[in-house]
């Protein structure tokens, strides 16, 4: 671990102590790491690099043929998927965790194509760096 100091305008400094607080980060140190981070993961997808990442997706299983749907797309994608999790929320709802690995551009494509799916009520993409 290395120490520097940084300068920062008062207003930028004002900014990150907000995100210090509504983040709850324990401290400035850990929301710059954060956002280092998620600069560079933010790089690697735009350079269409290996990553890993992981679409949540939630649904009425009752949407005819959605869930028929949605593991023949993951089929087609295999090589992409390193694995998935059910959850029933209740009597209507599912929760669906895909764990992804690949291209950027593979990974999006193959989420567009879930989250496009009739009966979908909410579909996230959560990127990652690869592992
Ligand atoms: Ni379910």
């Amino acid at each position: 671990m290395k120490r520097f100091g940084v300068s920062l305008e008062d207003d930028l400094l004002e900014k990150l102590d907000e995100l210090v607080a509504s983040r709850a980060f324990p401290n400035r140190s850990q929301a710059i790491r954060f956002l280092i981070r998620k600069h560079l993961t933010e790089e690697r997808w735009k350079n269409n690099r290996e990553v890993s990442a992981c679409l949540v997706l939630v649904y009425d299983h009752h949407k005819s043929d959605l869930q028929h749907k949605l593991t023949g797309i993951q089929h087609e994608y295999h090589h992409l998927v390193l694995c998935s999790q059910h959850v029933h929320l209740d009597h209507d709802n599912c929760m669906e965790t895909i764990t992804l690995k690949g291209k950027a551009a593979a990974l999006e494509e193959l989420s567009d194509k879930l989250m496009a799916l009739k009966g979908i009520i909410h579909g996230e993409l959560v990127m990652s760096v690869s592992g």
